[in-house]
C-alpha cells in the first residue's frame, strides 16, 4: 500500500490516503510560537517551552481516529438532507472522494472532497508571529445550491503539559473561558488558566460572522460526553449553546453560517488563533491589532508568500542534482528542512518525544544538529554553538542538558545514579567539530577570540569564569586528556554517544577515544591554518599518543572492541557473548584516522558481514537478552530494538563516512540508499513512519517486526546523512582555504551537479565522471582556468562561478585512512 508521493515540483510530499500506520506530522512555526500539524489536523500547539506554556491538547497515545485538539467540521444542508463531517478526515471519518494532505515548508494543505464538497485548508504561522493562521476555502461541487455552516473546533490543554495529565481535580477547576464581542457581529473566544488571569490568554476567532459558540467540551458533545467528537450532539441543533466554560475541559468552537453555495461556488474564511500576554483587557487589544491584520485574505496570503520566500533562501544556498531522484528529493527539500527542525525543537516535542520537560536542548544532540544548517544559516548556527558553549564547566567537561529560556543546565540522567560520574565522557568534544564546522563555512576566524562564560556561578549568580572560544576548545580537549582510565583511553563517565549503555565508574570509551582522536585533527588543522605550530606539535603528539593506545589495546582481530568494563575486560569483542561487535566501535576509529589501513578495511568489512541489512546498520549485535542493570539502559530493550542491536540510524552516517574515507564509494552510497526514507515509499507497511524524513530507529533482524520505523524528525541522523550526502560522497566541503571538492560516489555514476553558495559568492559544481572511478579528482576548472589541488578559493566577489570537475584515476585514492 502506498500512501502518498513526492512532488518535487512544490517542494511537498503530498498524502493521498490517511489512513497511514502511525500519524505523519509537520512542524509549524518555531519554539516560541508553533508546534505540529499531524496529517489529519491534529495540533499540537505551544508558545515558549512546550512543558510550561501548552496550547492545545494532543494526546498522541490515542488511537489514530480520534480527535487530537484540533478539527473542522462542516455542516452540509440540501435536498439530501443534513451530513455533518470533516474535511480532515479525523474524527468524523466519513468516506472521501478526494483526500490530499500536503506536507509543505512551514505549512500544511489540505485539499480534500468529501460529499460533494471540496475543501482546501491550510495552516501556517507567520514568521515571527506568534498566531497560528488557518486559509478555508470551501467550493460547492454538485449541481443543486448546498447551505454551509463550518465550525472550527480546538481543544485547549493546562498550560503546564504535565499537570494536565496528573490532577484531574485542579486542573479543570482552574480552566476558564471567556468571549468578546467585536462589534461587528464576529466574536473572539479566550482561555486561561486562573492563575494566568492577569498573565496571558488564549485567543481564537474567525474573519467572518459567528452565530454562536461553545467552549465546554461535555456541552458540546452532549449526553454527558457519551456524544463524542465523531457524533457530536451539540451540531444536531440549528446553534450552539453559547456557554461559558467556568471549569472543566475547554473548547474553543465557533458556528460560522456560510449561506448557500450554488453549484460551482466558493466561500472563504479565515481562523486565527493568538496567545498573548498582559492583563486581559491589554491581551485583548495585542490580540485585536494581531487579528485585524490577517482578517483580509491578502495578508494571509502575503504571510505564505512569506514563508515561502525564506525556505527559497535557506534551501537555494545548496542545490544538487544527482542521478538518484530520492537523494535530490531529499538533499534539496526533505532532508534540510528536518535539519532545520533539529536544529529549532532540539528533541523537546514530537510524536515520540512529548515535550514535558524532560529533556530541553542536549549539549551533544545540538553540537551535532547546528553541523546540518552550517551551510544554510552559519550565524544562526552560531548562535546556538554560543550558548552551548556557555554550558561548559570550567574543567573542559559539558553540562548534559538545559532550557534555553532560562540558561539553567543540569547533568542529565547521570543524576539518577549516584555512584555514577556526573559527565559524560563525550559531549564537550562534539563542541570542537561544530565550532570548527562554522569556522569553515564562514571564515570569520575572530569568533575564536570570542569571550564567554563557564557554567558555574558565583554567590551572585555570576560566571565564575570565562574565557575565548579558543580556551573552551582548548579546555574540551584537555579534559579529554587528563580523565582516561587504566589503559590510558578516555573515561566513559556516565556515558557516551551511546546514552543507554552506563557501566560501573571506571569504565573508558573507545568512542570517546576515536572522536577525541578526530576532535585533535580538527585542532591540529585549525592550529595549522592559523600559523600556532607549538600547539599543533602538542595536538599532534596527543593524537599520535592515543593512536598508539588504540591500536595497542582495542584492536580484537577483526574489528576493535567498544568499551573496557570498570575491570579492564572488553565489551564488543569476540570473547563476549552479546554485544560482538558495534558499529561505532568501527566507523569512528576510520574517521579519527587512528586505524591504520588494512584494520579500517577489515573492521569496515566486520561491520558489513556482521551489523548490515537491507534496512541499515543495527548498532551492535548480538542484541543482550534480558535486563542486566550493570550495563544499563540498553538491556531494558528486547533484542534488535533500539540502542540494542536496533538499526540505529543515526550511527550509518559515520559508517558512510569512514567508507569515503577508505575510497568506498559504491558502499558509502548503498548504505546511504538503503535507509534513504524516500526510497521506502514502497514498502512503508512495514516501515510506518513519515517518508520524508529521518527516523531514529528501526527494528533490526532479529526482532521479529524487522524493519518498523520509529522516532521520527527530531533524531540527528538528519544533521549526518545531509553532511555525509553534501560533504563526503557529493564531496562539496568548506575548508579554512576554500571550498574542497572530494567526491566519493558509486563507480557507475556519469557524474551530478551542485550548486552552493559560499562566502559571499555562487558556485555551480559540475562533475563529470568519465572513468567511472568513485574518488580522485584528476581536474579541476574554475571559470574556465584549470586549477592545481582541488580547491576552490573563496572569492567573495557575489558572483556566480563554473566550476567543472573531472574525476578519475589518481595516485592518492584513499590515502587518507592509510596515514
Ligand atoms: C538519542 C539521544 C542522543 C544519543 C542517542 C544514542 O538519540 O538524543 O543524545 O546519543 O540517543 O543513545
Amino acid at each position: 500500500m502506498k500512501y502518498g508521493y513526492f512532488d518535487d515540483q512544490t517542494r511537498e510530499y503530498v498524502i493521498t490516503n490517511p489512513r497511514t500506520p502511525v500519524k505523519w506530522i509537520n512542524y509549524v512555526g518555531t519554539l516560541g510560537f508553533g508546534g505540529f500539524v499531524d496529517h489529519t489536523g491534529g495540533l499540537l500547539l505551544c508558545k515558549g517551552d512546550p512543558a510550561l506554556n501548552r496550547i492545545t491538547k494532543y494526546i498522541p497515545q490515542l488511537p489514530g481516529s480520534q480527535f487530537k485538539g484540533h478539527t473542522l467540521y462542516l455542516r452540509k444542508r440540501s435536498s439530501q438532507g443534513t451530513q455533518i463531517f470533516s474535511p480532515l478526515f479525523v474524527p468524523t471519518l466519513d468516506a472521501y472522494d478526494r483526500f490530499e494532505c500536503r506536507v509543505g515548508l512551514g505549512y500544511s494543505h489540505f485539499n480534500t472532497e468529501f460529499h460533494g464538497i471540496k475543501s482546501e485548508i491550510r495552516v501556517f504561522v507567520p514568521t515571527g508571529e506568534a498566531i497560528l493562521v488557518q486559509e478555508i476555502s470551501l467550493t460547492n461541487l454538485s449541481a443543486e445550491p448546498v447551505e454551509l455552516d463550518a465550525v472550527p473546533l480546538l481543544e485547549y490543554t493546562h498550560f503546564d503539559a504535565l499537570k494536565q495529565f496528573m490532577n484531574a481535580d485542579w486542573v479543570p477547576q482552574t480552566m476558564m473561558s471567556e468571549v468578546h464581542d467585536d462589534g461587528e457581529g464576529r466574536k473572539i473566544l479566550s482561555q486561561f488558566a486562573f492563575m494566568n488571569r492577569d498573565q496571558r490568554q488564549t485567543y481564537f476567532t474567525a474573519n467572518v460572522k459567528v452565530s454562536s459558540f461553545e467552549t465546554d467540551r461535555r456541552v458540546f458533545l452532549g449526553d454527558n460526553e457519551y456524544g463524542t467528537f465523531q457524533r457530536p450532539l451539540s451540531l444536531n441543533g440549528p446553534e450552539l449553546s453559547n456557554s461559558l466554560a467556568l471549569r472543566g475541559d475547554n473548547i474553543a468552537a465557533l458556528l460560522l453560517p456560510l449561506g448557500t453555495l450554488a453549484p460551482g461556488e466558493t466561500k472563504r474564511f479565515v481562523t486565527l488563533l493568538t496567545q498573548q500576554e498582559g492583563t486581559r483587557s491589554e491581551s485583548l487589544t495585542r490580540a485585536r491589532a494581531l487579528f485585524e491584520k490577517y482578517r483580509s485574505h491578502d495578508a494571509v496570503t502575503a504571510a505564505r508568500a512569506a514563508i515561502g520566500a525564506e525556505w527559497d533562501e535557506y534551501l537555494g544556498r545548496v542545490q544538487v542534482n544527482t542521478p538518484d531522484a530520492s537523494m535530490n528529493s531529499m538533499l534539496n527539500v526533505h532532508n534540510p528542512r528536518q535539519c532545520y527542525m533539529t536544529k529549532n525543537w532540539s528533541r523537546d516535542l514530537s510524536l515520540y518525544q512529548l515535550g514535558f520537560g524532560g529533556r530541553g536542548i542536549g549539549f551533544r544532540d545540538s553540537s551535532q544538529d547546528v553541523m546540518g544548517v552550517m551551510s544554510a544559516m552559519p550565524e544562526e548556527a552560531r548562535e546556538l554553538i554560543e550558548k552551548l558553549l556557555s554550558v561548559m564547566k570550567i574543567n573542559g567537561s559539558a553540562m548534559h542538558q538545559f532550557y534555553a529560556s532560562t540558561m539553567v543546565a543540569n547533568e542529565g540522567d547521570s543524576r539518577e545514579a549516584e555512584d555514577r560520574p556526573k559527565f559524560y565522557g563525550d559531549d564537550h568534544l562534539w563542541i570542537v567539530f561544530a565550532v570548527c564546522s562554522y569556522l569553515k563555512e564562514t571564515g570569520n576566524l575572530s569568533f575564536l577570540e570570542r569571550v564567554l562564560p563557564y557554567y558555574e556561578k558565583d554567590k551572585h549568580g555570576a560566571p565564575r569564569e570565562q574565557g575565548t572560544v579558543q580556551n573552551h576548545l582548548e579546555r574540551a580537549l584537555e579534559f579529554t586528556k587528563t580523565n582516561v582510565g587504566r589503559h590510558g583511553l578516555p573515561l566513559l563517565g556516565f556515558a557516551d554517544w551511546n546514552d543507554t549503555v552506563n557501566l560501573k565508574t571506571g569504565a573508558e570509551s573507545l568512542f570517546v577515544a576515536n572522536q577525541y582522536g578526530k576532535a585533535l585533527l580538527d585542532m591540529i588543522e585549525l592550529c595549522e591554518f592559523r600559523g600556532e605550530r607549538a600547539l599543533a606539535d602538542r595536538y599532534r603528539a596527543d593524537y599520535d599518543h592515543m593512536r598508539g593506545l588504540v591500536n595497542e589495546y582495542a584492536w580484537d582481530g577483526e574489528w576493535y572492541v567498544r568499551y573496557f568494563d570498570h575491570d579492564g575486560s572488553p565489551i564488543g569483542s569476540k570473547k563476549n557473548a552479546q554485544g560482538q561487535i558495534w558499529t561505532n566501535g568501527q566507523s569512528w576509529p576510520v574517521i579519527s584516522g587512528f586505524a591504520p589501513r588494512d584494520r579500517a578495511e577489515r573492521a569496515l568489512e566486520s561491520v558489513n558481514r556482521l551489523l548490515n541489512t537491507p534496512n541499515g546498520i543495527k548498532l551492535s549485535a548480538p542484541g543482550y537478552d534480558g535486563f542486566d542493570p550493570a550495563k544499563g539502559g540498553v538491556t531494558t530493550y528486547p533484542p534488535g530494538a533500539k540502542e540494542n542491536g536496533g538499526i540505529f540510524l543515526h550511527a550509518n552516517p559515520w559508517v558512510m563516512i569512514a567508507e569515503t574515507l577508505v575510497g568506498n564509494g559504491d558502499r558509502a552510497f548503498e548504505y546511504y540508499n538503503q535507509i534513504n526514507p524516500a526510497a521506502k515509499n514502497d514498502v512503508i507497511d512495514t516501515y510506518e513512519c513519515e517518508p520524508y524524513v529521518y527516523a531514529q530507529n528501526i527494528l533490526g533482524n532479529e526482532h521479529p517486526l524487522f524493519g518498523l520505523a520509529r522516532n521520527s524528525w527530531l533524531s540527528g541522523t538528519a544533521s549526518w546523512t545531509y553532511q555525509v550526502g553534501t560533504k563526503h560522497i557529493l564531496g562539496v566541503m568548506p575548508g579554512y582555504g576554500g571550498l574542497e571538492i572530494n567526491p566519493c560516489i558509486p563507480k557507475a555514476w556519469n557524474g551530478f551537479s551542485v550548486r552552493r553558495q559560499f562566502r559571499g559568492a555562487r558556485y555551480a559544481i559540475e562533475v563529470s565522471n568519465p572513468d567511472h572511478v568513485s574518488k580522485g579528482v584528476r581536474k579541476l576548472v574554475v571559470d574556465g582556468v584549470a586549477i592545481a589541488g582541488n580547491v576552490i578559493p573563496a572569492f567573495d566577489d557575489n558572483r556566480l562561478h563554473t566550476v567543472e570537475v573531472t574525476l578519475g584515476a589518481v595516485a592518492a585514492v584513499g590515502e587518507e585512512a592509510a596515514q
